[in-house]
């Protein structure tokens, strides 16, 4: 079997952020033509902190389909390892061969970012110049990236779980963005008050976000809690924010932020006002004022790797 193999760096070095945002768009694009669909993906537990995932999905308008597999294992960073290690294989429609396999670790740390990205242009307001990352991990790396593509950004806050994390996390982005303030915070709170645009992205199993620190006019951008277990935002929060989903299943399904504030009773079904494809197309409108609050609720799809993973096997 004759195949294609990417590797990290391989895959670091021709997928940038700014191409990654319009393949981005293209997925919720073909959501919105209904040239795309989505299937759940199954998580196996594996130990505590550790899930292993399976990501499937078939994608017409590249003629290829494909799956994600991947281990969130929490506890690596003692071992010096990054906490998500996988590879994405893509295969044909035609004959079903596979056309190769590309290192998972780095497009799922590229892509999430980059739908968030997609998400903040068209949810948070235009003029937002301050961003909070609850989190200073590898995401929060890539919500720099990301964010500062689509807004003018001048100031960051950063609280981590440890200030001596979020002072690491400054201090090692100053250089990389000089025309940007970046405050390490050591209560949560200070690093949100005055956020326009909050990225939570912590695996945390209990809120680190809530509602009462949010100003108006914020959007959220909730990647970190990918599974009905994990929270990240509390449920005052929730219920006062405008939601948006990637998928209305992953999040029913999924999404313990919205799942938990659903089994208190503090929401129902309504509560999901749309999904990135509807926002995309026009078909809802996000933001209707610079007062309302926005939140993205983000799981990660499998065709949002299968289709950077195609794209980067063409290359
Ligand atoms: N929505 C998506 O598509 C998507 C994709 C990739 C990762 N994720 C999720 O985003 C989160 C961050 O991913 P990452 O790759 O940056 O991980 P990472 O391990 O590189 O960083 C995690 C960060 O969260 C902090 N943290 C750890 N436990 C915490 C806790 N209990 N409370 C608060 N903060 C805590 C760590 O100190 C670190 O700053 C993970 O939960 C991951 O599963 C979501």
């Amino acid at each position: 079997m004759d195949f294609k193999f990417l590797t990290e760096q391989q895959v670091n070095s021709m997928l940038d952020m700014k191409t990654c945002i319009g393949l981005m768009k293209n997925v919720f694009t073909a959501f919105a033509e209904g040239k795309m669909e989505n299937k759940l993906r199954s998580l196996f537990p594996v130990d505590r902190g550790k899930v292993f995932g399976i990501m499937p999905a078939v994608i017409p308008t590249e003629d290829v389909c494909g799956a994600k597999l991947i281990t969130a294992f929490h506890t690596n960073h003692a071992k010096g390892l990054p906490s998500h290690l996988g590879i994405v294989a893509v295969f044909s429609n035609d004959d079903g061969q596979l056309q190769g396999i590309c290192d998972g670790t780095s497009i799922t740390a590229i892509r999430t970012a980059a739908v968030s990205a997609v998400a903040t242009e068209l949810m948070a307001k235009k003029d937002c110049s301050t961003m909070c990352l609850i989190g200073g991990g590898v995401q929060a790396d890539m919500h720099m990236k990301a964010i500062t593509l689509v807004r003018d950004i001048k100031k960051v806050t950063v609280w981590c779980p440890t200030l001596a994390e979020s002072e690491r996390f400054c201090a090692r982005h100053r250089e990389q963005y000089p025309g940007i303030e970046f405050i390490p915070c050591e209560k949560c709170e200070d690093a949100v008050k005055d956020a326009d645009i909050i990225n939570t992205v912590t695996p945390s199993a209990v809120p680190v976000l809530f509602g009462k620190w949010v100003k108006k006019g914020a959007h959220i951008n909730a990647v970190g809690a990918c599974g009905k277990a994990n929270r990240e935002l509390d449920t005052e929060c929730v219920v006062k924010g405008r939601l948006f989903c990637d998928n209305y299943d992953s999040c029913r399904n999924e999404a313990g932020d919205f799942i938990f504030p659903l089994d208190e009773g503090a929401v129902t079904q309504d509560h999901i006002l749309g999904d990135l494809a509807e926002v995309i197309s026009g078909k809802v409108i996000a933001r209707n004022s610079d007062e309302e609050i926005t939140i993205f609720e983000s799981q990660g799809l499998a065709c949002e790797d299968v289709v950077c993973a195609a794209w980067l096997l063409k290359q």
